[in-house]
């Protein structure tokens, strides 16, 4: 039996997709004897952070608490950095772990580097190559690649990202998606305790016999006119009395505003809270087709073989374009219903989308991931 004592792991994240796609890696290092698994959440989200971390049975042991009503990019990144610094410092961590391309990650594995610190970034390499499109997303994720110890590629696409950056091949790794892994874990969950996900009972009721488009929309490059347009779209699909809008609406006030003043009071559009995740996935089974600009999103509609429209002029994620899944259509509303109206109303077309693909993973990363960190300590 070893004596070593278990590595000391900090595991940094503040929103709902970091929190979704952490979780399967969290639960795996805290089953896991080599390691101690210490959680520090900046809650650059508050509710929607703790929805997941509530779902997922994580308490955190430092919480920053930073979230501020609609809170502009600098002061939210000057908040992460010292207040993630200062946890660094009572922690002394050997690794940390941040994931994909937030504010906090970015912070989160600057705070690290600035402490000499191995930082190891999942979900590594993806690449739109637009610094503007996802904004800031595009950028902070290169800058904690420029960091980062071991890089957890999701695809052999992103892998080749980081590649021709000239990481080192020995410091890049295929693990899959953590999101997979999630994914997987609420429909277990779901199975075992169905009253998990029965939230929705009322509505899906309400809209029986109709066909449900699921939506989401938060992106900061699309506040303003393309969030406009989204909803027009969303108004004018609606107009069809075969189909029903079921759109949990994110927390942003940016966002909020123009949905409610555009949508609110539609018969066939039910504008609700943000959804927890058993209750979203149930919302990815229910749902005919997928209208998104989120990043999780793409990954988890092919997982499940749902059509997924892309309110995005590029993506950093091609796989599900690629897998024939999804498809991107910007922000143009007339095109947004063009497209949907496609899929509506030529079942060739839906099928031709509607096939189960795994290009994002097969539910294995957060172990991948784990062994491969056993290696480091
Ligand atoms: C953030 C991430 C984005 C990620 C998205 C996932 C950055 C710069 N952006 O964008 O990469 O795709 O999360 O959703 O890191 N709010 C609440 N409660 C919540 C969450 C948000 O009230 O639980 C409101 C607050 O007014 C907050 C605002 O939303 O100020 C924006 O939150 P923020 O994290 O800055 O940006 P997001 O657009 O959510
Ligand atoms: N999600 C959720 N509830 C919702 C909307 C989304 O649990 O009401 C989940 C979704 O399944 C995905 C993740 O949140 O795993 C995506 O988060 P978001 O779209 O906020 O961020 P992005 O992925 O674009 O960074």
């Amino acid at each position: 039996m070893s004596t070593a004592r278990p590595a000391r792991i900090l595991v940094v994240f503040g929103t709902r997709p970091e929190a979704i796609k952490l979780f399967p890696v969290i639960h795996a290092l805290k089953a896991d004897s080599r390691f101690e698994c210490v959680v520090c959440v900046s809650a650059q989200h508050r509710q929607m952070l703790d929805q997941v971390l509530e779902i997922a049975g994580i308490v955190p042991d430092h919480d920053l608490d930073v979230m501020q009503p609609d809170q502009t990019l600098d002061a939210l990144t000057a908040n992460l950095l010292t207040g993630l610094g200062r946890v660094m410092d009572a922690v002394q961590p050997a690794r940390v772990i941040v994931q994909g391309d937030t504010a906090t990650a970015m912070a989160g594995a600057l705070a690290a580097y600035y402490r000499k610190v191995p930082v190891d970034h999942v979900e590594a390499g993806l690449r739109s190559f637009n610094i503007y499109h996802p904004w800031p997303e595009e950028v902070n994720r290169k800058i904690i690649g420029a960091m980062a110890s071991l890089h957890f590629a999701p695809t052999t696409t992103s892998e080749a990202a980081l590649l021709r950056e000239n990481v080192p091949a020995g410091r890049v790794h295929v693990t899959g998606n953590t999101v997979i892994d999630a994914l997987h874990w609420v429909t277990a969950q779901i199975g075992r305790d169905p009253a998990l996900a029965s939230g929705l009972a009322e509505l899906e009721a309400r809209f029986a016999g109709r066909r449900i488009i699921g939506v989401t929309s938060h992106r900061r490059e699309n506040f303003g006119e393309g969030m406009e347009q989204i909803a027009r779209a969303v108004r004018e699909i609606a107009q069809r009395p075969d189909v029903a809008v079921i759109f949990p609406v994110h927390l942003n006030p940016n966002v909020r505003k123009v949905m409610n003043a555009q949508l609110a009071g539609l018969e066939n559009v039910a504008l609700i809270e943000p959804l927890d995740y058993p209750h979203f996935a149930r919302l990815l089974s229910i749902a005919e087709i997928m209208l998104t600009d989120s990043g999780g999103v793409q990954e988890e509609a092919p997982a499940l073989g749902k059509p997924v429209l892309v309110m995005r002029e590029t993506t950093e994620r091609p796989e599900g374009v690629d897998a024939g899944t999804a498809r991107l259509v910007g922000t143009d509303a007339a095109r947004i219903v063009t497209e949907l109206s496609t899929l509506l109303d030529d079942r060739e077309a839906y099928e031709a989308m509607a096939r189960a693909h795994n290009p994002f993973g097969d539910g294995q990363a957060a172990s991948r991931i784990v062994e491969l960190l056993a290696h480091e300590i």
